[in-house]
């Protein structure tokens, strides 16, 4: 074969690399292996959780699981009635998400039926179904992305959703529904659960999201997707370390993705070393202002430059700006009104969508003068106490045009918001007033997409597969309304049943209540947290820097999270799974 067409054969996933993924071979826990061949888990029942609402909005449910945790254990005797599943992610990509299929599919293929719903919760609603085959199953296997479906953020929680669900459902005679997401898709799948009880379609979860923020040790210390994402951060932010030591002149700010929580970076600061690592919970719990942070990266720099150091990375968690105290209030205040005041309803609706403030630069401008008014008129009624004015005349132009952008389940799309370039913007301003020229010269990073659909590392793809098997399990176990969990990630995998709807408490979302599966943030006394504070200084002074190293070695790479090893008190970042 001539280059060229080799080349041409690689086209549509067939890269040397993608081709040798496929065939890589992992082991299978203990608990889906029975006389050496894969077999569904079957469930006791366990601990009972403490419900965090007392709504009772789920009656159906709580009967039916009475808000208790389910063990899975080693059966190989499980009957089912033939089941058609029908299997969609929901939410932003996660490398695994491939593998959960995989796992649905192998336990599923002989006797029951898998199919796929293109474009997420939209497409369940469309009922945009197609059959999943071996084929297809083959070719996904361990790689990366959620190509093979699609994923969108719809929100399914209105009646006339719920109907139009159970419609798409009888017409494809669907018995499960499978929602692989983040919080606010299991939320959702709590929901889609209860109503969906008494026409007996079963609605399971499977946790996902890069940014960790979903935990429910010990029964789920991580989602998957965690490690990969953080791993291809580590060994970006490790490059970078060394570029910085290097070259000698710059100062790396790094954002990385993670919403609200500080999970993926505190995980790349263990595993990197960075000159600084911000945390928005330390931030929050502190209440350390934002003109506070800039006098201690000031400091720093001086610090650094007095030693004829003039480098550095730094670490900016996505969620920074929504941690400050002061800055949070005027946000809300800001655009609470200027929904409530100056837009209807329906308009609001429309240009929540699509952001108020949109690319078009006339428009743009338009709206950004119209808000700076708005917030002059804000203040001038409320009479804002004078530290608002004064951040609200310090914060850089570019702040205030990301403020109202929201997805459909209320959240701040904190992506688009480029924090890391305005916090160099409030340092050089700041670092001007030093009666001593500094050089300093700043570049900026964002960390966020490129490592939501990287290959799985090891620990993900086999982590997900166990998922997948647990959700299949639960489904011909005859559950709903659960989530599947998974234990012990440091050596054999243990299945668990989490009920959803006990997770849910009430939350604050567009000034309505509204209930939600709660964020797990990064909790300051965890081990993770406590051992990063006391070696942070030390990062700050010396040059401790590790460049983790690519994924791809992945054989070599039995490795968990050092944030969960520590939290979950594991001897070793290496897990092995004895069984295979
Ligand atoms: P999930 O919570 O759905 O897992 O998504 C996580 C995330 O990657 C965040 O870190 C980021 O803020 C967000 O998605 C970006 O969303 P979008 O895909 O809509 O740009």
């Amino acid at each position: 074969m001539k280059l060229e067409d080799k080349l041409i054969a690689m086209e549509g996933g067939d890269s040397l690399f993608e081709s040798k993924l496929r065939d890589l071979k992992f082991p299978v826990s203990s608990v889906f292996k029975s006389e050496g061949k894969l077999t569904p888990c079957s469930f006791k029942e366990g601990e009972t959780l403490k419900v965090k609402n007392d709504a009772k909005r789920f009656p159906n449910s709580e009967k039916s699981h009475d808000n208790k945790i389910l063990k899975g254990v080693q059966d190989g005797t499980i009957e089912s009635l033939r089941k058609k599943v029908a299997v969609l992610f929901s939410g932003g990509p996660a490398p695994g998400g491939h593998n959960v299929l995989c796992g649905l599919y192998d336990l599923l293929k002989n006797n029951h039926e898998l199919i796929g719903v293109r474009g997420g919760p939209g497409g369940l609603l469309r009922g945009d179904f197609f059959p999943i085959d071996q084929s297809s199953i083959l070719n996904i296997k361990n790689s990366g992305g959620f190509d093979f479906l699609g994923t969108d953020r719809t929100k399914i929680k209105s009646e006339e959703q719920f109907k139009a669900v159970l419609s798409q459902c009888k017409k494809e005679d669907v018995n499960a529904i499978v929602v692989i997401g983040g919080d606010d898709s299991n939320t959702n799948s709590a929901f889609l659960a209860e109503r969906l009880f008494h026409e007996g379609i079963q609605v399971i979860g499977v946790p996902k999201t890069i940014d960790g923020d979903m935990q429910f040790p010990p029964y789920l210390p991580i989602t998957f997707g965690f490690d990969s994402a953080t791993k291809v951060y580590a060994e970006m932010t490790g490059n970078i370390l060394k570029d910085s030591e290097s070259s000698l002149k710059y100062w790396h700010f790094i954002k990385l993705m993670g919403r609200s929580a500080s999970h993926v970076a505190l995980e790349v600061a263990l595993q990197t070393k960075p000159t600084m690592a911000l945390i928005t919970e330390e931030i929050r719990r502190r209440k350390i202002t934002l003109y506070e942070l800039i006098e201690q990266m000031v400091a720093l720099i001086i610090e650094r430059a007095e030693r004829g150091v003039y480098h550095g990375v730094i670490l900016v968690p996505e969620g920074l700006f929504e941690a400050f105290d002061d800055v949070k209030k005027l946000i809300e205040l800001l655009t609470e009104e200027f929904f409530k005041e100056k837009i209807s309803e329906e308009e609001a609706k429309r240009s929540r969508s699509r952001g108020p403030f949109s690319e078009r630069s006339a428009e743009r401008k338009e709206a950004r003068e119209s808000f700076f008014n708005f917030a002059s008129n804000v203040m001038a009624k409320k009479h804002f106490e004078k530290k608002h004015e004064e951040l609200l005349s310090r914060l850089p132009d570019g702040f205030l045009d990301f403020l109202s952008q929201t997805d459909s389940h209320g959240n701040i799309e904190l992506s688009k918001i480029p924090t890391e370039t305005l916090l160099i913007e409030l340092l050089e301003n700041r670092l001007k007033e030093e009666p001593k020229k500094l050089p300093f010269s700043p570049l900026s990073h964002f960390f966020g997409y490129e490592g939501r659909c990287g290959a799985p590392s090891m620990f993900d793809l086999i982590y997900s597969y166990h998922l997948g098997l647990g959700a299949a399990s639960l489904i011909l176990s005859g559950k709903t309304g659960f989530m599947v969990g998974m234990g012990n990630l440091s050596g054999d995998f243990e299945p668990y049943g989490i009920p959803i709807s006990a997770l849910l408490a009430k939350e604050m979302r567009h000034g309505k209540e509204e209930l939600v599966i709660e964020k797990s943030l990064v909790d300051l006394k965890s081990p993770a947290f406590l051992y990063f504070e006391r070696q942070r200084n030390k990062w700050a002074k010396e040059r401790c820097h590790n460049s983790p190293g690519p994924i791809q070695y992945r054989e070599k790479c039995y490795e968990i999270p050092h944030s969960v090893a520590l939290n979950e008190g594991y001897k070793d970042i290496v897990f092995e799974i004895k069984s295979s």
